[in-house]
């Protein structure tokens, strides 16, 4: 199981934010190559990136790049970076059909044994239509990353505090992701002064399925953790169902009540997955 609750966004080009971000409490960092960074700099950012992914990993975070679209002159150079640095996985961003997962193998030659992970950006109205497939094209694909800057604009969706419009797409992407086995986590929240705005996205997300949320600034990170870590009411849930079951499943029982709810084997395969998440979890100290 990977711990992917807070995943942020790092400008290729930005040499003082690629330094803090190794600092951070993040689970993955995206190493941006694509919209974040002007088409200036697009030379300069794969330099940075490959000096920070050189870097000391202390903190075992995962490090993914996103590279440029598969339409655009950069995309070539981008792939040759992460053949020159190793990463956990590679962000294919504008996708909107099986053949650009096709057109991406096609990048690392025919005899290549080189196969990061493939992250998969949902941002375009194709994608959020055709993800099943797109998903299931390539087994090297791990996880989903909502782009909703991209998908709000493209379908006139209008962004609202209760982001009522993009229902239907969040969670036919949540749909897609599981049923391929997939990870996937909720798009970015761009107010950076509205932290009760964020903490309400946050919870959201975790009640539509998502494992977590992708990031834009280090002041969002400890709200985010918190939010996607188990909490001590899931917790005390899944322990609870987990004793009473093993206690009475011995006696050949299939179906039990634990205060009063009814549980079946279904719920104790949940709560054996909330407690190995929350063994992974390093928990701070909250005031
Ligand atoms: N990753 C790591 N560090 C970051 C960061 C990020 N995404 N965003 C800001 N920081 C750092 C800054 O370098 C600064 O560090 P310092 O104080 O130690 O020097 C500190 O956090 C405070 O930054 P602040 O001044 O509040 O932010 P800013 O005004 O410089 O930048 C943004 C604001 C939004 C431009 C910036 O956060 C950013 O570029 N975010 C990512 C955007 C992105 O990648 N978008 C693409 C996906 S949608
Ligand atoms: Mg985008």
């Amino acid at each position: 199981m990977k711990l992917r609750r807070s995943v942020l966004y790092v400008p290729g080009n930005n040499q003082r934010a690629l330094e803090k971000s190794h600092m951070l409490a993040v689970d993955c960092v995206v190493y941006d190559l694509e919209d974040s960074v002007s088409p200036q700099a697009k030379d300069e950012a794969r330099d940075c990136v490959l000096w920070a992914l050189a870097q000391e990993n202390a903190r075992g975070q995962e490090q993914i790049v996103r590279i440029n679209s598969l339409h655009s002159n950069w995309v070539e150079q981008d792939v040759a970076v992460i053949k020159q640095a190793p990463v956990d996985a590679v962000l294919l961003p504008k996708i909107t059909s099986v053949d650009d997962i096709y057109n991406y193998r096609k990048l690392f030659g025919p005899h290549s044994t080189y196969s990061p992970a493939l992250w998969l950006m949902a941002e375009t109205a194709a994608a959020v239509l055709n993800l099943s497939a797109i998903a299931a094209a390539d087994s090297a694909v791990r996880v989903v990353m909502m782009g909703l800057e991209d998908l709000t604009m493209e379908t006139q969706i209008k962004q609202t505090p209760d982001r009522e419009g993009l229902l239907y797409a969040l969670s036919a992407c949540v749909m897609a992701a599981r049923a391929g086995g997939l990870q996937i986590i909720d798009g970015v929240y761009t107010s950076l002064d509205d932290d009760a705005g964020f903490l309400n996205e946050c919870t959201q997300a975790k009640k539509l399925g998502f494992d977590g949320k992708s990031l834009i600034h280090p002041r969002q990170v400890d709200v985010c953790n918190r939010c996607f870590s188990p909490t001590d009411e899931e917790m005390l849930w899944a322990s609870e169902i987990v004793a009473v079951w093993e206690a009475k499943a011995t006696a050949g029982h299939s179906v039990v009540v634990v205060n009063g709810r009814m549980v079946e084997h279904l719920h104790v395969i949940e709560a054996r997955r909330i407690l190995a998440l929350a063994n992974i979890v390093e928990y701070p100290a909250y005031d």
